[in-house]
């Protein structure tokens, strides 16, 4: 699957906060977003699943060519889009098991139910997740960790085509960091995964092989390059004193 982004322009509130950005992703790359506070990462990435307060003012989303813009996110996660939430929304009542049954059956996965059960608890396994996360309330009470490993484990039984991770590391142990990265790695080599990694930090990237580190500065690309991109972040910063 390709996913396209050309010239998007966003607005939030009237106040335009993607202004013209290009990028794309092919099943089987790793990409990764990285830029200051407040540039338009998650804007984006909210853009591209349809977040119903985000307005695409101008410029087109593509998947294999055809337009998804007016597509609603459930549609677009039918298409093989998924976005992993930077902060997660805690859903008091709502069982994580049930949440993640209607999810897959939106998403066309027809499994018997004990398959996928069976599924999910060996992954939130290899995710060294607490047994009793998955019979709980959808992120209620859960650590900031637990979250963002609850998003991946999201990712690995929903198995998408394209995926937008939004800050998967933030919160994370040091071990925990390198687990998500080696749990998404080995989904991608099963499923041909597309990424697009939102990041701030250069430790995940050690575990992963972006093809193209993409720098996000107030709603545009301003710089693309590889991997010693990240090493002149890492030393200067962003250059914005
Ligand atoms: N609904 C909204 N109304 C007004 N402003 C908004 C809205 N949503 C986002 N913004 C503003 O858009 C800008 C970009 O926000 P966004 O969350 O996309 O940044 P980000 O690059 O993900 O930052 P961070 O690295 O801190 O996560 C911010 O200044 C934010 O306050
Ligand atoms: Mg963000």
């Amino acid at each position: 699957m390709i996913l396209e982004i050309k010239d998007l322009h966003v607005e939030a509130e009237g106040k335009e906060i993607v202004k013209g950005l290009s990028l794309t992703v092919k099943g089987g790359e790793q990409h990764v977003l990285m830029g200051p506070n407040g540039s338009g990462k998650t804007t984006l990435a909210k853009a591209i699943m349809g977040h119903p307060l985000l307005k695409v003012t101008h410029g087109d989303i593509l998947v294999d060519g055809e337009s998804i813009k007016g597509m609603k996110p459930n549609e677009r996660a039918k298409c093989g889009l998924f976005l992993e939430f930077q902060s997660p929304t805690e859903i008091e009542g709502l069982g994580f098991m049930n949440f993640l049954n209607t999810a897959r059956g939106s998403a066309g996965n027809t499994k018997p139910f004990k398959e996928f059960m069976a599924e999910v608890k060996e992954r939130s396994e290899k995710l060294k997740m607490k047994e009793d996360l998955i019979g709980r309330s959808l992120n209620y009470g859960f650590s900031g960790g637990e979250k963002k490993k609850v998003e991946i484990l999201q990712m690995a039984v929903l198995k998408p085509k394209i995926a937008i991770l939004d800050e998967p590391d933030s919160g994370l142990d040091i071990d925990a960091v390198k687990l998500v990265a080696e749990n998404v790695n080995e989904l991608q080599r099963e499923t041909k995964l597309g990424l697009l990694i939102i990041t701030h930090y250069s430790r995940i990237l050690n575990y992963m092989q972006p093809k193209v580190i993409h720098i996000m500065q107030d709603g545009r690309i301003v710089r693309e390059g590889g991997k010693e991109l990240i090493d002149e972040i890492e030393r200067s910063g962003y250059g914005l004193g």
